[in-house]
């Protein structure tokens, strides 16, 4: 029998798998920068692309013009002025003082960060 370094599909096999660790090492590296860089994009955020969507989502089955909360989130107006009391953000962060909304349970990480992204902006209509 031929010493193992002369076969041939051995050798072959060996390559295949050091290149499959170094490849499942990198795209493990990039997955993660992915996520915090590509999949959370807190930089192409607007008032109308972004926060009217999550919150006629999460928000405007109650905060709808004219509902018992007293808190309208439709407009514009009506968004910037629960940012600027603070209340906005202290209550979507489940801050101490504020009411945790939406109440039935916190809204994922990226959806907040684009809130917060928004209002740190100077809450701009656009
Ligand atoms: C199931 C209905 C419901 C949903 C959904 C809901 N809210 Fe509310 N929210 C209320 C009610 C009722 C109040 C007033 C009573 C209270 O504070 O609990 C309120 C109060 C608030 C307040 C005032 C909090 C304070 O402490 O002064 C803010 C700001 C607010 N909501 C924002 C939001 C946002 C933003 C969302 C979506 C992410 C949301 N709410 C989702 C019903 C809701």
């Amino acid at each position: 029998m031929k010493p193992f370094w002369r076969d041939k599909t051995l050798i072959f096999l060996g390559i295949i798998s050091m290149l499959f660790l170094v490849f499942k090492s990198c795209s493990y590296d990039n997955l993660e920068e992915y996520y915090s860089d590509v999949v959370c994009d807190t930089l192409n955020v607007s008032y109308s692309q972004t926060i009217k969507p999550i919150l006629d989502r999460n928000c405007n089955g109650c905060h709808f013009a004219g509902n018992s909360s007293g808190i309208d989130l439709e407009t514009h107006a009506d968004v910037k002025a629960s940012a600027d009391n603070g209340s906005l953000l202290g209550s979507i962060k489940y801050e101490p003082g504020w009411s945790p909304m939406p109440k039935s349970g916190k809204m994922d990480d990226c959806t907040i960060a684009k809130i917060e992204k928004w209002v740190n902006n100077g809450t701009p209509n656009d």
